[in-house]
Parts: C-alpha cells; structure tokens; sequence
C-alpha cells in the first residue's frame, strides 16, 4: 500500500507561476485603487496623472497576462495535497478563468478607452503604446462602460477568491495557501 507523503512536504506552483501572481495581485490592486480614485476626480491635471500611473500599471497587466497564461499553461499545476471534492474543484477552476478571461478584457477595455479618445498610452513614460482605434466618441463610451463592469466584476470574483483563501487557511486548514505563497528557497 501507498504511504501518504510526510504532511510537511507539499506541492507548490512553480517560482515563476508564483511570481507572476503576487506582482499581478499587486499592480491589479494598485490599478483599481486609483481607477476607483480617478472616476471622483473632476477633469484637471491631478486626474491626468492618477490616470498616467492608472494606465501604467494596467499596461504592465496586459503584457503580464500573455506571458502568465503561457506560463501557466506550459508549467501546469501542483496536484492538491488532498482532493477538493468535484463542486468545490469546478467552483475554484471557474473562479480561475473568470479572473483570467477578466486580467484579459479589463486592461484591454482600458486601452479601447485611450485609443478611441485618442489619448496617449505609455509604461510610466518610457515607452508609448500604439492606438488601437481612430478617435471615436461613441466607442470610447462603449469601452468605458465594459471597462467599469469588467472593474466590478474583478472586484467581485476576487473577493470570492480571497474568502476562499480564508476558508481554506482558517476553517478547513488545509494547505492550498502554501500552494502559492512566495518563499525563498525549493519546496518539495
Ligand atoms: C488591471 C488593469 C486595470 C484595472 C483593474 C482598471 C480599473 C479601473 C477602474 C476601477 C476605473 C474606474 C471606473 C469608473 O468607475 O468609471 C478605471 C477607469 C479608467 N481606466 Fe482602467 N483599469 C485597468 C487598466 C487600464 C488600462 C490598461 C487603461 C488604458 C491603457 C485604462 C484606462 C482607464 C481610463 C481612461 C479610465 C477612466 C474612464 C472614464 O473616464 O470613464 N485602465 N479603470
Ligand atoms: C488581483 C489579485 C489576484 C488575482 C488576479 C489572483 C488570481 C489567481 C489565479 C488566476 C489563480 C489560479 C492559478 C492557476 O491555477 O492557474 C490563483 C491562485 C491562487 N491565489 Fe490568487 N489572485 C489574486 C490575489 C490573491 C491573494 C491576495 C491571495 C492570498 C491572500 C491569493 C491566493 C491564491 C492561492 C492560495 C491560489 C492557489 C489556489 C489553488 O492552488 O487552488 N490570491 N490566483
């Protein structure tokens, strides 16, 4: 018979899966703290610049998300420590690709944005970003719309994401947060 594998020895996404995701979760949580603040400014410089870093930040998403799903897809995923039983396993796969179909559609709404108002799109000044689309002000309309949902629908699906993350550590106590916690050194 098969023996279980020492407990403290668990099976953890690859250093550059976990990379990705913590500096992702970060520039995501900055990108809609200052969306949020942005959409209360009036129109004026200070709302410019929020809407500079803004797009910086939402820029970086965008070239991060292609080379995570490569990544991702290419590296796989550790196998559970133990099964998570099939409607908690689907719930967590379709909360997975909600986040990634919307780390997809919300900077690439934001850049529709910028492109149809004919605004300029750059990485903190270093590099500019062609337009996508010819000045259009009902396109922008429309994109500014999708990207306030798709804003919304982030902020939902990652709250769930997070009290999974609760439920997980605190009241089933298993090991899914070590899955992705970011450490130094190899793990088994
Ligand atoms: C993960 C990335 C992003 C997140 C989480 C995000 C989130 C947000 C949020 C929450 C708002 C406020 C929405 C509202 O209440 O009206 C906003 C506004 C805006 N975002 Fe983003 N955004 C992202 C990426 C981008 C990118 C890449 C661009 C452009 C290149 C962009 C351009 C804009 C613009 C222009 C606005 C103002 C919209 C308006 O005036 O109605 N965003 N964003
Ligand atoms: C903007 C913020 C975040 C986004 C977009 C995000 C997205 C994701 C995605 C897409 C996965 C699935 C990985 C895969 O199997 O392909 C994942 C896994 C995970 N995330 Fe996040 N995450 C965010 C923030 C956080 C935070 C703040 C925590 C913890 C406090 C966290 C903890 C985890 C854990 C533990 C897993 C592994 C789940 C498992 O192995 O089944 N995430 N995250």
């Amino acid at each position: 018979m098969k023996s279980a594998p020492p407990s403290q020895f668990v099976a953890v996404y690859h250093p550059f899966v976990r990379t990705l995701h913590w500096a992702m979760a970060l520039f995501i949580f900055l990108a809609l703290g200052l969306g949020v603040w942005a959409a209360q400014l009036p129109r004026g410089e200070l709302r410019s610049d929020v809407l500079f870093v803004h797009k910086s930040f939402g820029v970086a998403v965008l070239a991060l998300i292609v080379v995570r799903i490569v990544a991702r897809l290419a590296l796989g995923a550790p196998p559970y420590a133990a099964p998570l039983g099939r409607l908690v396993d689907l719930a967590a796969k379709a909360g997975h690709v909600a986040l990634y179909g919307l780390m997809v559609a919300l900077p690439l709404s934001g850049y529709v944005i910028s492109s149809a108002s004919g605004r300029d799109v750059s990485f903190f000044g270093l590099f500019a970003l062609p337009l996508l689309a010819a000045p259009d002000k009902a396109t922008a309309g429309q994109a500014a719309e999708a990207h306030e949902l798709f804003a919304w629908a982030i902020g939902i699906v990652l709250a769930l994401h997070l009290a999974a993350v609760v439920w997980h550590a605190r009241v089933k106590r298993d090991t899914v947060l070590t899955r992705m916690w970011p450490r130094f050194r190899p793990s088994v």
